[in-house]
């Protein structure tokens, strides 16, 4: 063959390998309001950065006429690029290819991806949008997917780990994203599930459609599942950029520092009225967070679950923060089950990632009552503090207003091993609410006797003096200052270095 043949013939191959499974399947995917695994990747990514590996890899089953369904790549697309001039490593699932679904070859594709994106130390992002096991290959798939989910478990806590479900993604399928670090979804286009609506009414005769049961909705909101819901695919890529932008590449390093346009002094004289002088009346903690971050922005992680705990990103002069806080506008922002799981995952990441955690505490405790202790309350509450105390990253705690009893110890206080305990002088920091206090030790007063105990007790701990007496807070500041104080602590922390005892790992309560 001659040389233009040679490169001839290897541009058809590598054009009809693009096309995945044809023009056709490439139209009904576009129909269905979805992109193809390559239309993705190439809005994932920086321009022209992309590398495809294993483009020609095929298939070897033989059963049920499948020895003539061979299409080069098998339904995966994966490699590397960059994403803001930062190595990243993908794999996106081809639906237009056997509906995406994996076989032993294609999860041999993932693997090698996450194997070098774990050597080099680069985050791995999985778009998913498969039928699931190919079916046709029986254990010989499920074997693909035992080898994916052990490499997302050897590389958690040492690389970034996203999922984008961005079609189906059924049965043991979902336990990969589960296992990786944040998982975005599209509404209405992408569903997750154990079993689908089908096997729900032969098993449990309860009627569900598949949104319902395992929607964009139902993960981010009901299950705690999903960390991001997006309106498109378009938005779901822009988010997992901007999700990265706040992470390092590994954790040996980190976070990217972003020149900071924003002033360090920056006083806000707005959170000088933002707690409401009456301690019942709620606020939003967002209206203290997001005045004191660089440019007042606040990138919120799982913002439609547990709501009474607000987690996410923000930077503090140019330098990456993991934002723990409770809420008071939502359930007074108590503690319960949901809300431990959320802040205990999000704090350990962080913690992963060398992302310094800044905690925004207005807790009136762990929410009472036969539901919560049932659950586990006791247990899940648990994650937070040990979450917090095993945290070696630099913790800085603000105590804006309640701090009650079991809930103002877990919120990363001083002795939980936070660094620099900060609080408002309207803090509150005592065992319970005055009210609750005096009708425990006092059971029979006059309403007088109560009402004057009540003050008492009021004017003795309703204060953050007594903490500061004993030294568990370090520093009562304007609420105004909250900027520079926090940009201060999180300067002097920077060089923190602290390791816990050498063990295999420890044993969190789950
Ligand atoms: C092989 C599959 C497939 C699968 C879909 N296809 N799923 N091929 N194995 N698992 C093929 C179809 O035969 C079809 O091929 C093409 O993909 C597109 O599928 P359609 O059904 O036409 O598309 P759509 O109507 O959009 O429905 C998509 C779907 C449905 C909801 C995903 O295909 C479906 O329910 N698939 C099966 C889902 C499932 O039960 N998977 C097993 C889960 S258990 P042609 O040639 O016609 O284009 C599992 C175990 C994992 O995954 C355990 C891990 C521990």
């Amino acid at each position: 063959m001659e040389r233009t043949e040679i490169y001839n013939q290897f541009e058809e191959l590598n054009k009809r390998a693009s096309q995945g499974g044809g023009i056709d399947k490439i139209e009904k995917q576009h129909a269905a309001g979805r992109m193809t695994a390559r239309e993705r990747i190439e809005a994932l990514l920086d321009k022209g950065t992309f590398n495809e590996l294993d483009k020609f890899v095929n298939h070897r089953c033989t059963n049920f006429g499948m020895e003539k369904k061979q299409i080069p790549g098998d339904g995966m697309v994966t490699g590397y690029g960059k994403i803001d001039g930062r190595p990243v490593f993908v794999y996106a699932y081809d639906f237009t290819v056997h509906g995406g679904s994996l076989s032993e070859t294609n999860a041999a594709k993932i693997v090698k991806v996450q194997q070098l994106a774990l050597k080099n130390g680069a985050p791995v992002i999985a778009l998913n949008d498969s039928g699931g096991a190919r079916i046709q290959e029986g254990v010989g798939s499920l074997s693909g997917y035992a080898s994916i989910f052990y490499q997302n478990t050897i590389a958690s806590g040492v690389i970034p780990q996203i999922s984008a479900i961005l079609g189906p993604c059924a049965g043991g399928a979902c336990y990969s994203p589960a296992l990786t670090d944040f998982i975005f979804m599209v509404k209405e286009k992408s569903h997750m599930f154990i079993t689908g609506p089908d096997v729900v009414k032969t098993v449990t005769h309860e009627e569900v459609d598949k949104e319902e049961l395992g929607g964009a909705y139902a993960h981010s909101s009901k299950s705690g599942v999903t960390h991001f819901m997006c309106n498109t695919e378009e938005e779901t890529m822009l988010a997992i950029r901007e999700l990265l932008s706040f992470l390092p590449s590994n954790n040996m390093e980190d976070a990217p520092l972003i020149p900071c346009t924003d002033d360090a002094r920056r006083q806000a004289e707005e959170l000088q009225t933002v707690i409401p002088e009456d301690p019942n009346i709620p606020y939003d903690i967002k209206d203290i967070i997001e005045p004191v971050m660089d440019n007042q922005y606040f990138f919120e992680v799982m913002p439609h679950f547990a709501k009474n705990i607000v987690v996410g990103f923000a930077r503090l002069n140019g330098r990456s923060v993991g934002v723990v806080a409770n809420q008071p506008a939502y359930l007074a922002g108590v503690l319960d089950i949901d809300a431990s799981d959320k802040a205990a995952r999000f704090i350990r990441f962080c913690d992963c990632f060398n992302i310094p955690l800044i905690t925004f505490e207005d807790v009136p405790g762990f929410l009472p009552g036969v539901t919560q202790e049932h659950n586990g309350i006791i247990r899940h509450g648990a994650k937070i503090v040990y979450a917090y105390a095993e945290a070696t990253v630099p913790k800085i705690t603000l105590i804006t207003r309640k701090a009650y009893g079991g809930a103002y110890i877990v919120m990363s206080s001083k002795q939980t091993g936070a660094d620099i305990n900060l609080a408002y002088p309207q803090a509150e920091i005592a065992v319970m609410g005055a009210e609750g206090a005096v009708n425990i030790l006092y059971r029979n007063v006059t309403p007088e006797e109560k009402s004057g105990l009540i003050q008492e007790y009021e004017f003795k701990f309703s204060n953050p003096y007594r903490a500061a007496e004993r030294g568990f807070i370090d520093e009562i500041i304007m609420p105004r200052d909250t900027r520079y104080k926090l940009i201060q602590a999180l300067e002097m922390t920077h060089n923190k270095s602290q390791s816990n005892p050498p063990k295999k790992h420890g044993n969190m309560p789950l």
